[in-house]
């Protein structure tokens, strides 16, 4: 499948075949598509949970006003970011020259001191991998759900999050056993496109 078409085909699903699951050579192999994704820096800050238990998706849907695509989907992917990952700088650059890797961990040091630039960051890195997530398992025959509403509080305490990761998104995964919603109302091309300034 081209991308264009699995972006044209990805549509938010809310209701899955309960039966049919991912093995964990699929799951692994979604996941490690998704981690292709860019970072700022090559941080990576993303931190994800494959979610899989009944029990675990179940205290999840709980937690998201008992969203019921949360406990029939075979997995949830909860996506968290660690908004410190940046201070691990030499890390990200570790297959570099020690001269670069100096120079890179110099560069990313000053750039993330901003307490908002670190959470901005976080949530950006997250959300592209969420979206990579997306296209991929639209690829492999997966039906695919993004979803922020839920508790983040509780959803923290459920996965045992460390305190001062961020959760970005959970995304379902599964087959789906009901189409989409038709597109409830796309925005003009010109309303939301400009050329070479915003007016
Ligand atoms: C960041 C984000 C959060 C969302 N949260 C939820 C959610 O909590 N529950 C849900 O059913 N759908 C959720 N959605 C799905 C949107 O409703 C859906 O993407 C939108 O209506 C467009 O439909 P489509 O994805 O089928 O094109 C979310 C989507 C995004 C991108």
């Amino acid at each position: 499948m081209k991308v264009s078409e699995a972006l044209l085909k990805r549509r938010s699903i809310k209701a899955y075949d309960t039966e049919i699951t991912l093995s964990e050579d699929e799951i692994r192999t979604l996941l490690s598509l998704a981690l292709e994704t860019p970072s700022s820096f090559n941080i990576q800050h993303w931190r994800l949970c494959a979610v899989t238990d009944p029990g675990v998706r179940k205290q999840i849907s709980e937690a998201a006003w008992n969203q019921a695509h949360l406990r029939e989907a075979p997995l949830v992917v909860a996506i968290a970011a660690d908004p410190k990952a940046w201070k691990d700088a030499e890390r990200y650059w570790r297959n570099s020259s020690p001269e670069v890797q100096a120079k890179m961990a110099g560069m990313i040091r000053q750039f993330y001191q901003e307490e908002r630039l670190q959470r901005d960051e976080a949530i950006r890195s997250g959300s592209l991998l969420a979206m990579s997530l997306m296209l991929a398992a639209t690829e492999r025959g997966w039906d695919t759900c993004p979803m922020i509403g839920f508790d983040p509080v509780k959803v923290k305490q459920i996965l045992a999050m460390p305190e001062d990761w961020i959760p970005v998104m959970l995304v379902t995964v599964g087959k789906g056993v009901k189409p989409a919603h038709p597109k409830s109302g796309q925005m003009p091309y010109e309303e939301i496109v400009f050329r070479d300034s915003f007016v």
